[in-house]
């Protein structure tokens, strides 16, 4: 897993699980990525909900670096706007290697599933789409009503890991920090990132 992606798209919705979003986001920086982070209004706001007022996109590098340490110096944190659709990471022609959309509201998981290409958040996930890069749509809902679960199907066929936010157990979590590796490191894992934020399961 040496050659692994240097240059990944985070986009964060306006689900609940933003420690999920800046649990992936420190663990790409640790592992020298370059991170093109776009949120939406929602995911600001649920930054901040749920991790309180340091936790804004605009100054995510020292948050994640306060939160997690130094070592996320590493990489590379670039934030755009969810607006600006004529960004690099709207292009097919930005080497991106990957997005992952983490957490991922319902109604951004809709748009998607559906092609609307309405913000960048989007226009990126329909970009790696078309050219067949990896995409990883986070989704966290619960219950789910069956045109949400239509619409994960449709992202799997379009060619979307679907990776929801759900944590296990094995690995004995004692702490919110500890959840939040376990996704970080799914994601990582499905993006053929060593890490080593759980244990591996060796039987
Ligand atoms: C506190 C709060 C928690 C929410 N949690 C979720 C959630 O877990 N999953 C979800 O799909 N939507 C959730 N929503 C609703 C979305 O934020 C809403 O559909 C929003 O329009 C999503 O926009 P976005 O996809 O552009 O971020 C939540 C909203 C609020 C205010």
């Amino acid at each position: 897993m040496s050659d692994h992606p240097r240059v990944i798209t985070v986009g964060i919705t306006g689900a609940s699980g933003a420690i999920y979003a800046v649990r992936t986001v420190a663990a790409l920086l640790e592992r020298g990525c370059s991170v093109e982070l776009v949120a939406s209004d929602l995911g600001r706001r649920l930054l901040r909900e749920e991790l309180g007022s340091e936790a804004t996109v605009d100054r995510l590098a020292d948050y994640v670096a306060t939160r997690y340490g130094n070592g996320v110096r590493k990489g590379r944190l670039t934030v755009h706007s969810n607006k600006d659709v004529g960004a690099s990471i709207a292009s097919g022609s930005y080497a991106c290697d990957g997005m992952i959309i983490v957490p991922c509201s319902m109604k951004t998981l809709s748009g998607v599933a559906h092609g609307s290409a309405r913000n960048l958040i989007e226009r990126a996930a329909d970009v790696m789409l078309k050219e067949c890069r990896k995409l990883i749509v986070v989704p966290r809902e619960t219950p789910m009503s069956l045109p949400q679960l239509r619409n994960l199907v449709q992202c799997a066929e379009a060619g979307a890991m679907i990776l929801p936010a759900m944590p296990a157990f094995y690995q004995k979590p004692l702490t919110i920090d500890d959840l939040s590796d376990f996704i970080a490191g799914k994601i990582l894992s499905a993006l053929r990132i060593e890490h080593a934020l759980y244990p591996a399961w060796t039987g």
